[in-house]
């Protein structure tokens, strides 16, 4: 029988990818999102992809009671990947009770009911957020962990906190945290994809939106950063490519070699691209020019980050492929479908 595998946020953008990926490996997939910054429609397009739909059941996973109803109706649950979370830096530092609740909550009642229901295994979505700006690159994991800049960061540090301890409590409980780098792009058949509520905070959104026309200039924070072309530096990894290693790390998790204990692994490509190599690279790949000016540095950017992936390359034999041309590419496409554009 198939192992079946609740992935919360599962209609979000890193969530819909990863459940194509472990629909593929042949993992049955349950998605619980209350739809807060998603929509139905990945149902669709991972259905499209997959020819499988999966599960869905929409809730808020901070309703305790609502998640033991969940809990109960389905006993052949193996294990979990977490990514419901508020995610907006900027948002999280106007109202941080609003992520330190959902964040926080959510997190603290999987872990009671995998407790009381015996479902031992987590993989959890954390970020590379939590090295701050780390004194040597690549950064590995055993960088220490610097004061989060925003709330939103600081969510990530508590909840690998609260994870740390739970195990300690209790001894069955195994988790993976996957600190990502910066994820981009889209699925390469443009099916399912990132939707930014709004004004797009991050890099990569912003420049299709305005090579869409729906933006009028992109603004490059900063070109006086001690880097090589002034612009800030960061390990931009593929979304399906960190998707794939959410399944590694569940069979990882599913192994009954695997002791049960608390890793930690970073998930990049391990090389560091500028904001204007990014916006150059997506130019060179799709033809369209992207209306830029550089402006002052963003406040509490940091200059440069990209990851050392040595220990997931090595424990999780996990390594991203996809090229930064091709993800832009997958990133372009995802926006013209959006947009309507030939
Ligand atoms: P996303 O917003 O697209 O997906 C998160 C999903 O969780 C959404 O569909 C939302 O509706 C759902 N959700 C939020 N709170 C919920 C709740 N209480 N109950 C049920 N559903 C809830 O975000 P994403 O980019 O796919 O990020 C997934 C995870 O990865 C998050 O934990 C995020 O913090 C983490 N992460 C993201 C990035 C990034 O740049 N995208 C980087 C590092 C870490
Ligand atoms: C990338 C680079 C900007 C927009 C954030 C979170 C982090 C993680 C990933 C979740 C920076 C520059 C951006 C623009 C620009 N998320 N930029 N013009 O800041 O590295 O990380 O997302 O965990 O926690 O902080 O990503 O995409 O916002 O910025 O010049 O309009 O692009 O200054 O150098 P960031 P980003």
């Amino acid at each position: 029988m198939k192992d079946l595998i609740l992935v919360t946020g599962g209609t979000g953008y890193i969530g819909s990818h990863t459940a194509v990926e472990l629909i593929n490996e042949g993992y049955e997939v349950v998605i619980v999102d209350n739809l807060s910054n998603s929509t139905a429609d990945s149902l669709d397009g991972i259905e499209k992809i997959t020819g499988v739909r999966p599960a869905f059941e929409q809730f808020d996973i901070c309703d305790k009671q609502r998640l033991d109803v969940f809990f109960e109706k389905y006993p052949s649950l193996k294990a979990i990947i977490h990514f419901a979370a508020f995610k907006a830096v900027g948002e999280s530092v106007d109202f941080p009770l609003k992520y330190y609740r959902n964040n926080l909550v959510s997190l603290v009642n999987l872990l009671d009911c995998m407790h009381t229901y015996k479902v031992p295994s987590i993989v959890f979505s954390s970020s590379c957020t939590v090295y701050g700006q780390p004194k040597d690159l690549p950064v590995t994991e055993d960088a220490p962990i610097q004061i989060a800049e925003s709330p939103y960061g600081n969510t990530k540090q508590i909840c690998e906190e609260i994870l740390r301890d739970s195990v300690r409590s209790m001894p069955e409980l195994k988790v993976i945290a996957l600190r990502y780098f910066n994820p981009i792009g889209a699925h390469p058949t443009a099916l399912i994809g990132e939707l930014p509520n709004g004004i797009p905070n991050n890099l990569v959104p912003f420049v299709t939106q305005t090579a869409a026309g729906l933006r009028p200039e992109l603004r490059v924070f900063g070109d006086d950063y001690p880097t090589p072309d002034g612009s800030a530096v960061r390990d931009y990894i593929n979304v399906a490519d960190l998707a794939k290693a959410h399944v590694t790390a569940i069979g990882r998790l599913l192994n009954k070699a695997n002791e049960p204990g608390f890793e930690f692994f970073n998930l990049g490509t391990g090389r560091g691209s500028s904001v204007l190599e990014v916006v150059k690279t997506f130019e060179k790949v799709t033809g369209v020019p992207v209306n830029y000016k550089i402006v002052g540095r963003r406040a509490g950017d940091i200059i440069a980050v990209w990851a050392d992936t040595t220990k997931a390359n090595k424990v999780l034999g996990w390594k991203a492929e996809t090229s930064l041309e091709d993800t832009l590419l997958s990133a372009w496409n995802w926006e013209k479908k959006l947009r309507g554009i030939k």
